[in-house]
């Protein structure tokens, strides 16, 4: 049941065939998918080569195989995670009842709610960044991307299999919008607002792949521990791919920060002047580009206190990150968690009823896993003998979502005025003039083994390949 059927239209590993209705649906959306991608996936890229690898089984042995694929030919796949025997739902109301292998009826419409609102992120990523092949910082780099997007384009399969298979007519129209909405686009939308922003260069694209699909792999989990048994084994696959996203980043801020350090360890200098005169980004831009990643996807946790994380964690539709590690009873009735509110100019610990604080919850959690690559990038710097340190902002810093939207915080997490926070926004976010230099650097390296100067080759290639290996043919 693991292995996945190659010889089928559509790659699977969910028996297609034998359910026929479905087949043919899902065959009569693939075309509309694959315009999709002529029209929405990376720019100028139909025709090459890409060194890409494609899941051969869901066993953690049998992952990948590598080869070089047309992006278009990419086999785009059903690939759920084996079945539990026996799995008994773990949380919420429902705790101890056998999981649901179809949807309860009264839980229909919040279970197509989340599922539409997890396939929608992952088209949008795709699209936000599809011009970037065109100043990649080399061959090597350009690859990952292409890997990042074929595999957020395998995610939207994912939903889609699910739309088409338990939810009927209504089903299908989501799966056909999920293809329509834009990201970025005024009248269609997608729809989370950090999925409308453009991803303009490579350093944004590392912190989008660091921090946003880190949200991701959250948002994942916490479905991955769902009663509804097909959406906790297809997020499960869907977290492995999900894994070499946040690589990318994390390796990507990784290389350019050692790139800065060498610089700034030849030039004997710490001037930011001096440094964009060299060509590599200072880390005071960097930790600017930090903060508005970071803060930009907290937002996407939702606001602090929300009735909908109660109702959909009672109902046993989304866990907790890890539920099954807490040792709590897994229900939370009268369990209360801490929340911030602004009071009186300052920023003030609450109590409130822990069901609804979830979102929280599930942020705090996505806090400290990001703080960890922070302090990675951290041994970076300290390894190169500089004093400077990234540092998370505080969570209320530059919020626009929850009780501390359009509050002016400091990453600090002191509550300023709208005067200080004019005079000192420049310190905190990446200014105009950041962005522009940031781009002044972008400009497309693709002779295998060769880097653009504000990066630092990786230590080793992609499958074991060397790092000046031709991951990409142009033709
Ligand atoms: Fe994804
Ligand atoms: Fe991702």
């Amino acid at each position: 049941m693991s292995a996945i059927d190659y010889s089928q239209k559509i790659p699977n590993n969910v028996d297609l065939s034998a359910d026929r209705t479905l087949q043919r649906a899902l065959e009569q959306w693939q075309p509309n998918y694959l315009e999709w991608w002529r029209e929405m996936g990376p720019d100028g890229s139909l025709d090459f080569d890409v060194y890409l690898r494609t899941a051969t089984s869901v066993d953690p042995q049998g992952w990948a195989h590598f080869d070089y694929v047309k992006m278009p030919d990419y086999r785009w796949g059903i690939f759920l995670n084996p079945a539990e025997a026996d799995r008994r739902i773990h949380f919420g109301d429902h705790k101890g009842e056998a999981a649901w292998q179809d949807v309860p009826g009264e839980y229909r419409a919040n279970l197509r709610r989340i599922i539409v609102t997890q396939g929608d992120t992952e088209p949008a990523s795709v699209e936000q960044q599809r011009h970037l092949g065109l100043t990649c910082p080399s061959q090597y780099d350009l690859r990952n991307l292409f890997q990042v997007n074929v595999e957020e384009g395998r995610h939207l399969w994912a939903m889609v299999y699910l739309l088409h298979k338990y939810f009927g007519r209504d089903g299908r129209e989501e799966a056909e919008d999920l293809l329509e909405r834009r990201s970025g686009q005024q009248d269609n939308p997608r729809i989370l607002q950090a999925f409308n922003e453009p991803t303009p260069d490579w350093l944004s694209f590392f912190m989008f792949t660091y921090f946003t699909d880190r949200d991701g792999k959250f948002q994942l989990c916490a479905l991955a521990e769902s009663s509804f048994d097909p959406l906790a084994r297809t997020t499960r696959f869907m977290l492995t791919e999900e894994a070499h996203h946040m690589f990318v980043g994390e390796s990507g801020i990784s290389r350019v920060i050692q790139r800065t350090c060498q610089a700034m360890n030849e030039l004997k200098t710490d001037d930011p002047a001096r440094l964009r005169a060299a060509g590599v980004i200072d880390l005071p831009t960097l930790q600017r580009y930090l903060n508005f990643h970071f803060s930009v996807t907290l937002d996407l946790f939702g606001a602090d206190e929300s009735s909908n994380a109660a109702t959909f964690y009672s109902t046993g539709l989304k866990g907790r990150f890890e539920e099954g590690k807490r040792a709590d009873d897994h229900q939370l009735k009268g369990l209360t968690y801490t929340v911030l509110q602004a009071k009186d100019g300052r920023l003030v610990e609450r109590e409130v009823p822990m069901l609804n604080a979830l979102n929280e919850v599930l942020r705090d959690d996505y806090i400290k896993d990001s703080i960890g690559g922070v302090e990675r990038w951290n041994k970076v710097i300290e390894k190169a003998g500089i004093p400077f340190r990234l540092r998370a902002p505080h969570k209320a810093f530059h919020r626009n979502i929850g009780s501390q939207a359009g509050l002016k915080v400091s990453p600090e997490g002191q509550v300023v005025s709208e005067t200080e926070w004019a005079a000192r926004v420049d310190e905190w976010l990446p200014s105009a003039t950041d962005r522009a230099f940031v781009t002044s650097l972008m400009g497309r390296v693709v002779e295998p083994g060769k880097f653009a100067n504000w990066i630092a080759p990786p230590m080793i290639g992609i499958n074991r390949q060397p790092v000046d290996f031709e991951y990409v043919r142009f033709n």
